[in-house]
């Protein structure tokens, strides 16, 4: 099995994983993989239910059995990875090993604008959720940079931006490890 062979989208809520995901995998003629959709399959409810119903260590166990079997998928892919996987050991050694992780970054009042009002967020409710956005992205940042290989920056940027910025990084990457 070819090693580093995914491309893995990581960052906070609505730093845009799953819409440059979708579009990196179109450029690259990969499959793309939300590991969200896959815990929602899992099971069986969406992730609010999931939080609400079972709680969040249940959300988390179902994610990291998710990102443990995406992560071994032979066919190389674009995985979007849930904003607060990363932050389990496991989950990071194990997308670290199969492919390049790019962190895509933004400040804490674009990804709230970008979060909008919906409830699909349970780590959002009950607060304001600019100020939560703020202080997770405090707590996360160091965890983000360490386990990132590359970091790109989603602020006033387009998604075709960003994507190209993207591609461009896992290019050099396979250059690199071809060398
Ligand atoms: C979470 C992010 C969500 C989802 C869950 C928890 C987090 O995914 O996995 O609500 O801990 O940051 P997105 O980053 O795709 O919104």
């Amino acid at each position: 099995m070819s090693e580093r062979r995914h491309l893995v989208l990581t960052g906070m809520m609505g730093a845009g994983k799953s819409v440059v995901g979708r579009e990196c995998a179109r450029v690259l003629d990969r499959p793309f993989v939300d590991t969200d959709a896959l815990v929602e399959e899992q099971a069986g409810k969406p992730v609010p239910a999931i939080f609400a119903e079972d709680g969040e260590e249940a959300f988390r166990a179902h994610e990291r059995s998710v990102i443990a079997e995406v992560a071994a998928r032979e066919e190389p892919s674009v995985l979007a990875v849930g904003g607060g996987a990363v932050l389990d050991p496991d989950n990071a050694s194990a997308l670290r090993e199969a492919g390049l992780v790019a962190w895509l970054t933004a400040t804490s009042s674009t990804l709230a604008q970008r979060v909008g009002p919906d409830h699909d967020r349970p780590l959002l409710e009950g607060g304001d959720r600019a100020e939560r956005l703020e202080a997770l992205l405090r707590e996360r940042t160091p965890v983000y940079a360490e386990v990132a290989d590359v970091t790109v920056e989603t602020e006033g940027r387009t998604v075709g931006e960003v994507v190209a910025e993207v591609v461009t990084a896992l290019e050099s990457a396979v250059e690199r490890e071809r060398a």
